[in-house]
C-alpha cells in the first residue's frame, strides 16, 4: 500500500509541476495598517460597485466589526447586503444560502469579512455565481468563468485565505472537506487591518496562529517550494515565532497583531505554489470527524509530523532553526532540526495547546488513517508517510 502511495504521489507531483509552469497569479492589491478597511471600501466603490454582498458570521456582526464595513460602504453612497450565515468550516448549504442572497438582492460584488470560513464562503459564492452553482465549482480548476469581483478583509491571522487561490467547503452531511482551487479565486484586493483583530479570543489567536505557522513550515519544506515561496515562508515563520506569544498574551498589542497578519498573508501566498502536507492531511480528517477547529488540529499534529521529517527535511529545518534563533554556532544540521521541533512544542505549550485530542476515538483511527493517506499523497512532501506512521501519530493523540 505504501508503495502505491509513493507511486501516486510521484505521478501527481509530476503532473502538478507541469501545471504550475502555466499558472500565473492574478495581481492583488493589498491595503494594510490603520484605516485600510476604509481604504479598501473606497477602492471598491470607486470601481463602480453599487450593491455589495458582505459575507460574514453572526459573532462579527455582534462585535460591531461588520458595522464598520457597512458604515464605510454607505457613507460612500453604495448599498450593502449582509449575509451572516457563515459557520466555522462552511458547508455546501452555508455557501448555497450565500449565493441565493447574492442573486436575490442582485449584488455586483462580494466582500468577505472574517476568518477563513467567511473568506472561503465568499470565494465560493463569487465563483458559483458565474459558473452555474456551488456543486459546479467544487474541486480543482473547475472555475471556467471569472468569479464576480471579490474582496477580502481577514479578521484572523491564520488561514492566509485572503492571499490564496483556494477555498475549503465541507459536505453538508459527512462534513468531509473539499478543496476548491484556481488562481481566479484570489480576491482582487485585500485589507490587512489589525485593528479588527485585537479582540480575537486567546484560543482562536493560538489556533489560527499555529495554522499560519503550519503553512509557513509545510510550504517551506515542500520539494515544490521555489525561491519565491521560500522567500515568503521563511520570514513568515520568523515573524510568527517573534510575535505569536505576544499576540496570545496581550491581544491588544496592535504591533504584534499587525505582524501576525503579515505572516499569515505571506504564508497564504506560499500555499499557491507549495501547498500543504501531512499535518493538514491528518488535521482535515479530525476537523471533518470531530469538528476540531482547523488551526487547533494542525497545532496538535504538527510536532509529530515534523519528528518524522527530521532526516528528509534536515536542511530546511536547520534554516528555520537559524532564522527563529534557536540554533548556535557549531550545531550540526541534525541538532538544529531537533531544536526546531522542540521550539514548535514549546510554542504549543506557551499557547496552552493540548498534546492530545479528547474527542479522538480509537475505533475511528483506521478510517482516519485511510483518508489522511489518500489526501497526503496528493501533496508535495519531503516524506510520503506510510499508513503505519500515520496510525502511530494518531495513537499518540489519544487522551
Ligand atoms: N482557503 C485557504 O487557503 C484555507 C487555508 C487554511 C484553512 N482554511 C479554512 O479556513 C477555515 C478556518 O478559518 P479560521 O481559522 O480563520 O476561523 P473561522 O473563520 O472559522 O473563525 C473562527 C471563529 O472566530 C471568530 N472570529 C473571527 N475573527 C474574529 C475577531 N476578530 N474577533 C472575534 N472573533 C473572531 C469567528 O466568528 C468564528 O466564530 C476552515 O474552514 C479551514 O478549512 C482555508
Ligand atoms: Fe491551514
Amino acid at each position: 500500500m505504501h508503495f502505491i502511495d509513493i507511486l501516486v504521489n510521484k505521478l501527481i507531483q509530476s503532473l502538478l509541476s507541469i501545471v504550475r509552469r502555466f499558472l500565473k497569479s492574478p495581481l492583488q492589491l493589498t491595503f494594510c495598517g490603520e484605516g485600510s478597511t476604509e481604504q479598501l471600501v473606497a477602492h471598491i466603490v470607486r470601481g463602480g460597485h453599487k450593491k455589495i454582498l458582505l459575507v460574514t458570521d453572526k459573532p462579527l456582526v455582534e462585535l460591531g466589526l461588520a458595522g464598520r464595513v457597512v458604515e464605510a460602504v454607505k457613507s460612500r453612497g453604495a448599498q450593502v447586503v449582509i449575509y451572516d450565515g457563515v459557520l466555522p468550516d462552511p458547508t455546501v448549504e452555508v455557501v448555497t444560502a450565500g449565493l441565493h442572497s447574492y442573486q436575490q438582492h442582485e449584488c455586483d460584488a462580494v466582500v468577505a469579512l472574517g476568518g477563513g470560513s467567511s473568506i472561503d464562503t465568499a470565494k465560493t459564492v463569487a465563483a458559483a455565481a458565474t459558473n452555474g452553482g456551488v456543486e459546479a465549482v467544487m474541486g480543482l480548476f473547475k472555475i471556467k468563468i471569472a468569479p464576480v469581483p471579490l474582496f477580502a478583509i481577514p479578521t484572523t491571522s491564520g488561514t492566509g485565505s485572503e492571499a490564496s487561490w483556494f477555498a475549503v467547503v465541507s459536505d453538508t452531511h459527512t462534513h468531509q472537506k473539499t478543496g476548491i482551487g484556481a488562481p481566479a479565486l484570489l480576491p482582487k484586493a485585500t485589507a490587512l487591518d489589525a485593528s479588527l483583530m485585537t479582540g480575537l479570543p486567546k484560543s482562536i489567536t493560538a489556533a489560527t496562529g499555529m495554522d499560519a505557522l503550519t503553512h509557513a513550515i509545510e510550504t517551506f519544506i515542500a520539494p515544490a517550494a521555489n525561491d519565491e515561496v521560500r522567500s515568503m515562508s521563511l520570514p513568515a515563520a520568523e515573524i510568527i515565532f517573534a510575535n505569536l506569544r505576544e499576540a496570545y498574551d496581550n491581544g491588544a498589542n496592535l504591533a504584534a497583531r499587525e505582524s501576525m497578519a503579515m505572516a499569515s498573508y505571506y504564508s497564504g501566498i506560499s500555499l499557491n505554489i507549495s501547498a500543504v502536507g501531512y499535518v493538514h492531511a491528518i488535521a482535515h480528517q479530525l476537523g471533518a470527524k470531530y469538528g476540531t477547529p482547523h488551526g487547533l488540529a494542525n497545532a496538535i499534529v504538527l510536532p509529530h509530523v515534523l519528528d518524522l521529517n527530521i532526516e528528509a527535511a534536515g536542511k530546511p529545518f536547520a534554516e528555520l532553526a537559524d532564522v527563529i534563533g534557536v540554533s548556535v554556532a557549531g550545531d550540526s544540521e541534525r541538532v538544529k532540526a531537533e531544536k526546531l521541533v522542540a521550539a514548535v512544542r514549546e510554542m504549543n505549550d506557551a499557547l496552552d495547546i493540548p498534546a492530545t485530542l479528547t474527542a479522538l476515538n480509537v475505533a475511528d483511527i483506521p478510517d482516519l488513517v485511510k483518508e489522511a493517506a489518500v489526501e497526503g499523497r496528493t501533496y508535495s512532501v519531503p516524506t510520503v508517510l506510510s499508513r503505519d506512521q500515520i496510525e502511530s501519530i494518531l495513537n499518540k493523540l489519544l487522551a
